[in-house]
């Protein structure tokens, strides 16, 4: 795991855009799976800009979500689907046959979830993994004391995860479950980027990056990935020992 402090937010979405577009051009039928939610907004505009800017073939690039509420319907503006719709499919005019969601209305959660195992392996593997962490160290919804081999999965959400994702609702959701890929996804990818920004992601972020690698802490299963990466602003990378910081230029 590498750790890279920016100045600021903008500065780090910009280079986890940059990142994003640099995948591609290597491999121009990348598998790329990304987070929904505030911590990669910027970089999916930044990444929209700069594909359409430097004419970015994305004609055999695949994008996998990561995760989605269950219960929450597509069309709701607070899903991980509407999300990933607004700001990446629409905008890219991305074809439906090259993203693929959890569908939350399949009759059989467990089947959704062997269908998204199935499909990331035909499409052998995932090249870059955009993902973000929780106020209670998760990533997707691998919530606390989650397993980390464990693959797409259907999770019971934590108290902090149903609280905080209210956030993301223009009125109050009940939100239980959450359907998501698993940790040993991203183990298995070759690239990941964790993004956090904001000084309230400093106490979680340094207790994941400097504490056990332990699954109360999901996230922490960074530490033991060498094609890790973790792009901080300033204000997320407060709490972390001066050692660990590598400044970015
Ligand atoms: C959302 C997801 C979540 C978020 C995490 C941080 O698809 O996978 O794990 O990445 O809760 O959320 P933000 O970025 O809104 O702070």
């Amino acid at each position: 795991m590498k750790i890279h402090v920016f100045e600021n937010y903008e500065a780090l979405s910009a280079n986890a855009a940059e990142q994003t577009v640099n995948t591609i051009r290597k491999k121009s039928n990348a598998v790329i799976c990304l987070a929904s939610g505030h911590s990669p907004q910027r970089t999916c505009e930044i990444f929209v800009e700069m594909a359409k800017s430097k004419k970015l073939d994305l004609s055999a690039v695949h994008f996998i979500g990561l995760d989605e509420w269950v219960g929450i319907p597509p069309d709701d503006p607070g899903s991980c689907h509407f999300f990933f719709s607004k700001n990446l499919f629409e905008p890219l005019g991305i074809k439906r046959s090259n993203y693929h969601l959890f569908d939350i209305s399949a009759d059989n959660l467990t089947a959704e979830c062997a269908r998204m195992d199935g499909l990331v392996s035909d499409l052998g593997g995932i090249d870059l993994m955009i993902v973000g962490i929780g106020m209670n160290g998760h990533i997707g919804f691998n919530e606390p004391g989650v397993a980390f081999h464990l693959k797409a999965h259907v999770a019971q959400l934590h108290n902090t995860t149903i609280e905080v994702g209210q956030k993301y609702f223009s009125e109050k959701k009940v939100l239980t479950q959450g359907i998501t890929l698993g940790l040993s996804y991203l183990t298995n990818a070759k690239k990941v980027l964790l993004l956090a920004n904001g000084e309230k992601k400093a106490e979680i972020v340094s207790k994941a990056l400097t504490g056990p690698v332990d699954p109360t802490i999901p996230a922490s299963i960074l530490q033991n990935c060498e094609h890790g990466f973790v792009l901080l602003d300033q204000d997320a990378a407060s709490k972390l020992p001066e050692k660990l910081r590598t400044e970015q230029q």
